[in-house]
């Protein structure tokens, strides 16, 4: 079988203005990273991120998420990583103000998923825990119909090994559909698909809501880069094979470079010249190999 070779394309413009060159229903999953608010200076004039309130950055962003659900198939996903900010000793809560406006402005929110990271920045704070975690949001534009590969993702069980004290319920192997036969959860078909899934499916249990994956560094880009497994499960996960994976803030480039190893189309957007630059080189060594 002939393999598939996925192509690319790196819009350098505005996030509005790149979105309105895609046709509608176009795209099966978006993976991106916003800047966050007052973090970093990106070298733009038009750059998002540093509007005068984050009432203003809240409502940028469910603007530029209304158009690309407009290129977003009706089956597709949007995983959308933020992180949040302190601002006069307050912490802002800014990944839920998103999360909860894109809802009232029509996604459906599906999950939050913790990102947690080992090798968080470290902090000098004393009055509250070092934060080592972000929020990316599941949103959708149907509550039931859309594409997700559980299969996909799945991980390695815990119930039955070193991890776990659970000893019993091993009949349940290879019994899928049944239900309990005898106890309190008898005639509970629910409950035991769910402990088949967490203890015997073959291919592990069903992927958790907390992920644990090291920040990394590319060396030419002035900020942390989305770490490569983060944007694996969520292409394999969000897009068939072939599909097309879109990236509005692509940065370095990193959606756009797992998305051609696992045989994804990719387009990416970015307002600055050095990181279209940048993500166009990454993605041309990545498709001659
Ligand atoms: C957090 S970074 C993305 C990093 C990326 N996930 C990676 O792995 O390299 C956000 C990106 O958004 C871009 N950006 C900021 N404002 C923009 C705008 N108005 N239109 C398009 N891109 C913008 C910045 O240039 C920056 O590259």
């Amino acid at each position: 079988m002939p393999q598939y070779s996925p192509t690319f394309q790196v819009i350098c413009s505005d996030v509005r203005k790149g979105l309105s060159r895609l046709n509608d229903s176009s795209v099966d999953t978006v993976v991106t990273s916003p800047p966050y608010y007052g973090q970093r200076d990106y070298e733009s004039d038009i750059q998002i991120g540093h509007e005068k309130t984050i009432e203003d950055y809240v409502d940028t962003l469910v603007e530029i998420f209304g158009a690309v659900r407009r290129v977003l198939r009706p089956e597709g996903t949007l995983w959308l990583n933020l992180g949040d900010k302190y601002l006069n000793g307050q912490l802002q809560g800014l990944p839920w103000r998103v999360a909860l406006a894109l809802q009232a402005d029509g996604w459906v929110l599906r999950s939050d998923i913790i990102w947690h990271k080992p090798n968080a920045m470290p902090s000098a704070v004393k009055n509250r825990p070092t934060t080592d975690h972000e929020y990316i949001f599941l949103l959708t534009r149907s509550t039931k119909d859309y594409y997700y590969d559980a299969d996909a993702i799945r991980e390695p069980h815990v119930t039955f090994t070193n991890q776990s004290r659970m000893k019993g319920g091993r009949k349940h192997l290879g019994k899928r559909g049944g239900t309990p036969e005898a106890g309190k959860n008898r005639g509970n078909p629910n409950l035991h698909d769910g402990r088949w899934d967490q203890a015997f499916h073959p291919k592990g249990r069903n992927k958790r809501t907390v992920w644990s994956m090291p920040l990394s560094k590319y060396r030419d880009a002035h900020f942390a880069v989305f770490p490569e497994s983060l944007v694996e499960h969520c292409v394999k996960a969000g897009s068939p094979p072939k599909g097309v994976v879109l990236d509005p803030f692509c940065g370095s480039g990193t959606t756009g470079l797992v998305s051609l190893r696992i045989e994804r189309d990719f387009i990416g957007i970015d307002c600055s010249q050095r990181y279209c630059d940048m993500a166009s080189e990454r993605l041309r060594n990545q498709q001659g190999q």
